[in-house]
């Protein structure tokens, strides 16, 4: 089905400099890079990323050889859960810059043949966005409130909430509000922080309102959509108690049948990818649409990404498994065989803005407990690198992950931000480690996130050895893992074979996975802690740890290209 309106003229000037026919499906083995705008470059100063950051970087992005970039949310918001609130879906936030900036870094972008891809929050949006004030004001029962699920609360005076459900980031899923006239009254849904209110899908202006979000987008030019909580939007009707539900429950369950992964949230998919293949056709230039999908089940997730649904979804089961090869070999063949089984590609991903960093996660440590054994977690790290970028698929880097940095565990608590910390009264930790500054430069104030002489402080604290895992000093090594990743991507682009060829796991010893793409390539990763023989005989083409010859060492990864039978 094609959308009513045809694309604003300015669709047209902005495709005609960026027509990639004959570049269809670039997507489906892209490498793109998080870039979590707040803490990738500041601009002017004032200690938080913004946009002229990013686009002051584009050649570092370039030189990484990165497809695309995907850009958290930049919208007006007053960050209670940094953008994911959003107040203005058709603006840039002042702190992050202005519209005419957005459009001249797509631009860049698109100068450098690097993708632009934004950030769209459809569940929820901020509780300062205009049709929630106007909610508010307009009393039970009008139209406005009929946008949002409003209720009346349980009890004899309303005094609680309308069902049990929990927030998933901690305490009840509801807020009472205070009507115009004073009194308590209704209560409304936020399925996350109290600050982002749900819209209600049901009621056709929402669905309407964010068709016209997308054009807005699409007619800037940017290539596709990263979707925020795409297993979300419909709640089942008259939002009836989850049964397993506990009082005490610290953070909502994700699995909760009546609040997320509603049978109709595809048909939004649908239209929503009705629209982007149609300017797609119409301009010749591809747009893409990738999912936050919330779900455990592999075959729930492929669903989401069927020929007429996103073009994919995130594969966050690779992200969550141990460094355990059994595991490791399993995810990847749930991956291979049931999400590509859908005809789109898997979507690799071991890092983002949401989970703490892998070199910590293989580490042992954890946020807010032990640091764990960072220089084995690092080596981890670089094998699962070399991994990821031979799988069959698209990978997405989150920034810093290219840099090895660890998680910041020990933030102190009175500058943590996450609303996860505080709402669950800091049993869970919270996403702050992740979301650190940058460290681009170890011989500049704030690392070189912020101009010199930085006027404020970084808005999460660099520590001291940050400046170790800065951009130049990376640079100065060969054996970096800023190198690593460089070398990978190229090798991606240079070498068909990686990304082309069948996958075929070979036999080896225990602890070790390897696989061949066609008849050249092959990929050794070895999960143990010992040394072992390459299950298969080749030239080194890449390797995670310089030591690899005829032998792999413990914890380290090699890309070959494998000699022919008869050589
Ligand atoms: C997604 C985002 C996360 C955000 C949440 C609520 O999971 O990745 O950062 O807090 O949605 O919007």
């Amino acid at each position: 089905m094609r959308p009513a309106r045809h694309p604003h003229p300015q669709a047209a000037r902005s495709s005609g400099s960026h027509s990639d026919q004959g570049n269809l499906g670039w997507w489906r083995q892209a490498v793109t890079y998080q870039v979590y705008v707040r803490s990738f470059q500041d601009s002017d100063g004032d200690g938080v990323g913004d946009l002229g950051g990013v686009r002051q970087r584009l050649p570092y992005l370039r030189s990484l050889g990165v497809d695309a970039i995907w850009l958290n949310p930049f919208f007006p918001s007053p960050q209670h859960d940094h953008g994911y609130d959003v107040a203005d879906y058709l603006d840039v936030d002042p702190q992050y810059g202005t519209l005419e900036g957005f459009d001249a870094l797509v631009r860049d972008a698109h100068r450098l043949d690097i993708k632009v891809l934004i950030d769209v929050v459809p569940n929820h949006c901020s509780i300062e966005h205009a049709w929630f004030t106007a909610a508010v004001a307009a009393g039970p029962g009008s139209p406005e409130r009929g946008r949002f699920h409003f209720a009346d609360g349980r009890g004899a005076q309303g005094e609680l909430p309308p069902n049990n459900w929990r927030s998933i980031f901690g305490g009840p899923a509801w807020r009472r509000i205070i009507e115009p006239d004073g009194t308590p009254g209704q209560w409304y849904l936020h399925t996350f922080a109290e600050e982002q209110a749900d819209f209600n899908w049901r009621h056709p202006a929402v669905p309407a309102y964010f068709e016209e979000v997308l054009r807005f987008w699409f007619d800037r030019g940017v290539d596709g959509l990263r979707i925020d909580v795409a297993h979300g939007l419909h709640k089942q009707e008259g939002l009836p108690d989850h049964d397993s539900a506990l009082d005490d429950e610290l953070t909502g369950d994700p699995n909760n049948p009546h609040a997320w992964n509603q049978l109709e949230v595809h048909d939004v998919w649908r239209r929503w990818r009705a629209i982007a293949d149609w300017y797609t056709a119409s301009t010749g230039h591809e747009r893409v649409l990738i999912g936050e999908v919330g779900v455990l089940d592999t075959a729930e997730l492929a669903a989401y990404q069927r020929p007429d649904e996103l073009h994919q979804s995130f594969f966050f089961e690779f992200l969550r498994t141990p460094w355990d090869v059994e595991q490791l070999r399993s995810v990847i063949d749930r991956g291979r065989l049931t999400v590509a089984a859908t005809g789109s590609p898997v979507a690799w991903v071991l890092n983002n803005h949401d989970m703490p960093r892998v070199v910590t996660r293989y580490a042992g440590g954890a946020p807010g407990g032990p640091v764990g054994d960072i220089e084995l977690g690092l080596s981890r790290a670089r094998a699962a690198a070399l991994l990821m970028l031979a799988l069959p698929g698209s990978a997405f880097i989150y920034q810093g992950e290219e840099l090895g940095l660890p998680e910041v565990t020990d933030l102190p608590e009175h500058l943590l931000t996450d609303p996860m910390f505080h709402r669950t009264a800091g049993a869970r930790r919270g996403r702050d480690g992740c979301r650190v500054p940058l460290p681009w430069d170890s011989g500049r104030d704030a690392l070189g996130f912020s101009p010199e002489p930085a006027a404020a402080t970084t808005w999460l604290p660099q520590p001291d050895w940050f400046g170790y895992h800065a951009v130049d000093r990376q640079l100065e090594s060969g054996e970096s893992m800023l190198h690593l990743y460089r070398e990978a991507i190229a090798l991606r682009r240079r070498v068909p074979g990686i990304t082309q060829g069948e996958f075929r796991w070979l036999p080896t010893e225990p602890g070790v996975l390897a696989f061949m793409r066609g008849d050249g390539f092959a990929c050794v990763v070895n999960c143990s802690s010992r040394p072992v023989c390459m299950p298969v005989d080749g030239h080194v083409l890449h390797a995670s740890k310089a030591e690899v010859g005829e032998k792999l060492p413990p914890d380290s990864a090699a890309w070959l290209l494998v000699r022919a039978c008869d050589e």
